[in-house]
């Protein structure tokens, strides 16, 4: 990778992490500030683990394990590494969805509030059914090695897919979400009016979506995906290799004269064994 791409990806993941923290940080202020308060107590206060909740987990914790791979410093280390923070950080965000989940749905019960009659709450849940899928089909062909190489390749792509395709439809669910619980709560001074809070939490969906854009960017250059170690080093098959043989484009491979791809920075490449999987 020359030096020029190499900056212009770290800008992109600076910039991506820098959106997505100040997200978190906006609905931490919102329902601190604006609203009720966190606790778990049946009221507001619980429902408002839900947009917490979501927002670090479904959102910025999703994007981030999205383009984990992506990170040139983490190139050093192994592609099972690599599997294993993915998929940790997937199952972190899993949990505390399914908590936002519990919460929406406690609060709901406790104010006699019907459940799942909206849009939002349809795709939300649909969101999370296809993740929880995709997790489990994720540890099954890609971290325990019992799948086929040929199952693992052919697989990838729908992965790539679904991943993206469950992450962006969480994206629209949240601003969605926003903008339903802006209509119920604000009142007097009503939304129309354009309150402070109201002008906050839409500048909070803004930056969810520069996150989002920023997260679909990265991950579909395929300049700037983590070299084949195989290549590099190896003239062995390797499991990286099997988990993308068809398909997923490998990255311009980085020139002698760049000392290891830039990002590498002169560091030697973790290499990667059959051992590893
Ligand atoms: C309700 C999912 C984010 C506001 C719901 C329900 C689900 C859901 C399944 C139905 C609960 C029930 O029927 O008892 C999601 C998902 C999100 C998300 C997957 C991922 C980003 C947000 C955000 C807000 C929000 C960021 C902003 C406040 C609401 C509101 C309700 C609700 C006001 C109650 C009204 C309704 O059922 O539509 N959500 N939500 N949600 N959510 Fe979310
Ligand atoms: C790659 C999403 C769970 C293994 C990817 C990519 C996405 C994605 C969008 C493309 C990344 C890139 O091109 O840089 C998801 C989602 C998951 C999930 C949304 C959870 C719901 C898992 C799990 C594993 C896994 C549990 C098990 C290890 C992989 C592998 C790649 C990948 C091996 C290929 C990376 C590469 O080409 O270098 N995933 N994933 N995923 N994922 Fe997942």
């Amino acid at each position: 990778m020359a030096t020029q791409d190499y900056k212009q990806l770290v800008f992109a993941l600076l910039a991506a992490v820098t959106f997505g923290v100040v997200s978190v940080i906006l609905v931490l202020v919102w329902v601190l500030h604006y609203r009720e308060g966190l606790a778990w107590d049946g009221g507001s206060a619980e429902f408002n683990w839900h947009p917490v909740l979501n927002v670090i987990g479904f959102i910025f914790l999703q994007g981030i394990a999205v383009v984990v791979y992506r990170l040139p410093w983490t190139w050093i280390y192994s592609k099972l590494t690599m599997k294993f923070v993915h998929a940790g950080l997937h199952l972190l965000a899993f949990t505390l969805v399914v908590v936002a989940f519990a919460a929406v749905f406690d609060f709901h019960n406790a104010a006699a509030i019907p459940n799942m009659y909206s849009l939002h709450s349809w795709l939300g849940l649909t969101a999370l059914l296809l993740y929880t899928l995709q997790l489990v089909l994720g540890v099954g062909l890609y971290l325990v090695p019992v799948a086929p190489p040929q199952w693992r390749a052919a697989f990838m792509p729908l992965h790539v897919y679904t991943g993206l395709f469950i992450f962006s439809s969480v994206v629209a669910t949240a601003l969605m979400g926003f903008t339903e619980k802006l209509i119920f709560s604000l009142k007097s001074p009503a939304y129309s009016s354009a309150p402070p809070e109201a002008t906050l939490v839409n500048v909070l969906g803004l930056l969810i979506v520069a996150f989002g854009a920023l997260v679909l960017w990265i991950v579909t250059r395929p300049h700037w995906k983590r070299p084949g170690e195989q290549t590099l080093l190896s003239s062995s098959p390797t499991t990286e290799e099997e988990d993308n043989v068809q398909g997923s484009a490998g990255p311009a491979l980085p020139q002698p004269s760049e000392g290891l791809a830039g990002g590498l920075r002169g560091r030697s490449v973790a290499k990667q064994t059959d051992m590893d999987d």
